[in-house]
């Protein structure tokens, strides 16, 4: 693209014309020579060394005496020489200092100079003028320019060298090479070298590992005048997070909690503290009422220094299915989301160095029984996109679950409403040292599109190396980018689903039939509401599982697939059982029949 824009749409190279290119082995010269020779432009060319020369002569037919050095300026006098002193109508230079002075000066009257090279550009280098005597142009490209700003003609760029390779006039620059992306060290020494000729191509295939390095982080501190506020800061990851902070050189906290320092275990995290010397205020307050927090905040910042971060770890759970659910239990939830993170926008100073919402991967999984605790975990990451967009600081961290701190670790109870085979569990250390990058005073304001992390959630590829079966919620679009699952588990050859189309097809006798559409549903259900197989009771209504009418049409449309039978939406959600669906899917198929 590079080589077409600059001496096609740029120098407008025409046919008879002179083009010195320098770099020519390389990928883009090797393209470049090619563009030329399409118009019947007459090549010159530089290279870096011999070995690079034998590949102009071999694989372009270039003339020995058009081929010059480019380590030095010589090319010039070689050049003025062949071409009887005229020089030439279109440069395409890559070189740099002298190298680019000499290259201007080769340029024949109306001829067309490209620089492709960024180095003097950046350098705000100067060009002696008299080169431009005859009408002599100078333009720069530089095609990421394009890709920002004029969309337009970089799609239309891409277009037509697409089409220059289909017909053949271009084609891939000689030699690939071809590094897979475990050895991409290997492809940047070789890069780095000097002596690179035709492309690098680096391929990802199934096998392949990467190294991860960690990166160096900065060591940094939390300011011993100031003051963080963490609401739930009683709580399991509240603890975990001060004794963190602490450690961190943290010396004052507000820690509010409806209840106070009346739990155990807060009160040990308060006399721990203080034989440290930190000056711990935990006010009984509920958050979510403005007044409380204000007040709470008031009171505790007549001896404490000013507040420079905000912690919003605050929950209260009242799991039930949304049809099942009272007010008071929607409304518990949400006010401990959404209330306190709100007032806690309004209340505290505007230049925070950090504010973390401590919300959940529920907001952007969904899960059946916590449709309040899923609202208000996305009130959460609204708000910190909202807050980012007004250049405040906001992080909303989407956790999964936590292994071994906060309330499901401590309740086994709760787990029973995380049955979702993606969530891979959180490591306390992994939770902090995310905290550890985005609470740094140092790190600037996020982007609003990047304000929201999601952790503890497996890819599809993970969990196909665990031997397990994606979600269904990964197969659902705000997962494409990272799911193709279906496809991977064919490939992987794991693909563990009975074909029930092919058994229904099968089986003659009407019981038979019912037998395969009850096994097949129950599966599917299981899979579409994240339980076990084993928990779909086949004698329950659909609804009692949590079908709710988006899960309806998915069923209605599986079926219609599967079994080639169409089923109303209301059969789905009236009260209709998995046993008696059978039935009326079979009664409904017109699958061999037709
Ligand atoms: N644990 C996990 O695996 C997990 C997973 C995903 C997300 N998270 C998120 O991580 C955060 C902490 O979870 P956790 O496991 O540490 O929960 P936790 O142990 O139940 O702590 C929550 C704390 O919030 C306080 N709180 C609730 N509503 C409040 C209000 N209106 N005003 C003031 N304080 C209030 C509670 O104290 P009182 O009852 O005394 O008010 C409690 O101390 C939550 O934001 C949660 O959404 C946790």
């Amino acid at each position: 693209m590079t080589a077409y824009h600059s001496l096609i749409e740029v120098a407008r190279l025409q046919e008879g014309e002179k083009v010195l290119i320098h770099a020519a082995a390389g990928a883009t010269g090797q393209l470049a020579i090619l563009v030329a020779q399409s118009v019947g432009a007459e090549v010159f060319a530089t290279v870096g060394c011999n070995e690079k020369k034998e590949i102009l002569l071999r694989n372009f037919g270039i003339p020995t005496d058009h081929i010059f050095y480019s380590r030095n300026a010589s090319f010039k006098k070689g050049i003025m020489r062949v071409t009887k002193g005229y020089g030439v109508d279109v440069v395409l230079n890559s070189l740099v200092g002298n190298g680019l002075h000499a290259s201007l000066e080769c340029v024949a009257p109306y001829g067309r100079f490209v620089e492709l090279g960024k180095a003097d550009i950046k350098a705000n280098s100067s060009l002696p003028m008299a080169c431009f005597a005859n009408n002599v142009y100078f333009s720069a490209v530089d095609l990421r320019h394009i890709y920002y700003f004029r969309r337009d003609a970089g799609y239309r760029l891409i277009t037509k060298t697409m089409e220059l390779f289909k017909d053949g006039t271009l084609q891939c620059p000689y030699p690939l090479h071809v590094y897979p992306v475990s050895s991409i060290e290997e492809a940047f020494r070789y890069f780095q070298s000097g002596k690179n000729t035709g492309r690098i191509v680096i391929t990802a295939g199934p096998d392949d590992t990467i190294r991860k390095c960690a990166l160096h982080r900065r060591q940094w501190a939390f300011h011993e005048e100031a003051t963080y506020v963490i609401v739930g800061g009683l709580g399991g990851l509240g603890r975990a997070i001060v004794s963190w902070m602490v450690s961190k050189g943290a010396k004052h906290f507000i820690l509010l909690s409806r209840s106070g320092a009346e739990p155990k275990a807060g009160r040990q995290l308060r006399s721990g503290l203080a034989e440290q010397g930190v000056v711990v205020a935990v006010e009984k307050c509920d958050a979510s009422f403005a007044d409380q927090l204000s007040e709470a905040l008031k009171k505790s910042l007549e001896t404490m220094p000013p507040i420079r971060g905000c912690i919003n770890a605050a929950m209260e759970l009242n799991d039930s299915l949304f049809e099942n659910m009272t007010f008071m239990q929607w409304e518990k939830t949400i006010r401990s989301k959404c209330h306190t993170s709100w007032n806690l926008h309004n209340l505290l100073p505007d230049d925070l160095d950090f504010f973390v919402l401590l919300s959940s991967l529920t907001s952007v999984l969904g899960n059946p029984g916590q449709s309040n605790y899923s609202a208000g975990c996305a009130f959460q990451d609204a708000l910190a996109r909202y807050r980012t967009y007004n250049n405040q600081k906001a992080l909303s961290l989407n956790l999964g679950l936590m292994r071994t701190i906060g309330a499901v670790a401590e309740n086994k109870n709760l787990h029973r409403n995380f049955k979702i085979a993606s969530l891979r569990p959180i490591e306390e250390t992994e939770h902090l040292a995310l905290l550890d990058i985005y609470c740094d005073p140092s790190h600037p304001v996020l982007q609003p599109d990047k304000s929201q992390i999601a952790i503890g959630i497996m890819t599809p590829a993970e969990i196909l190396a665990k031997n397990l079966e994606p979600d269904e919620l990964l197969h659902r679009p705000l997962f494409a980018s990272f799911s193709r699952s279906r496809g991977a588990l064919q490939q992987a050859g794991v693909e563990r689903n009975t074909n029930y189309t092919a058994l229904f097809r099968q089986i003659e006798s009407e019981e038979g039939k019912i037998a395969i559409v009850v096994d097949a549903l129950a599966r599917k259900l299981a899979r579409a509401l994240s339980i076990s197989p084993d928990e779909v009771e086949l004698d329950k209504p659909l609804y009692s599982f949590g079908v709710d009418s988006l899960v309806a049409v998915e069923l209605k449309n599986w079926i219609r697939k599967e079994f080639a039978a169409e089923v109303a939406v209301f059969d789905i959600m009236g009260g209709t059982t998995v046993e008696m669906m059978g039935g009326i899917v079979t009664k409904a198929s017109i699958m061999g029949r037709v």
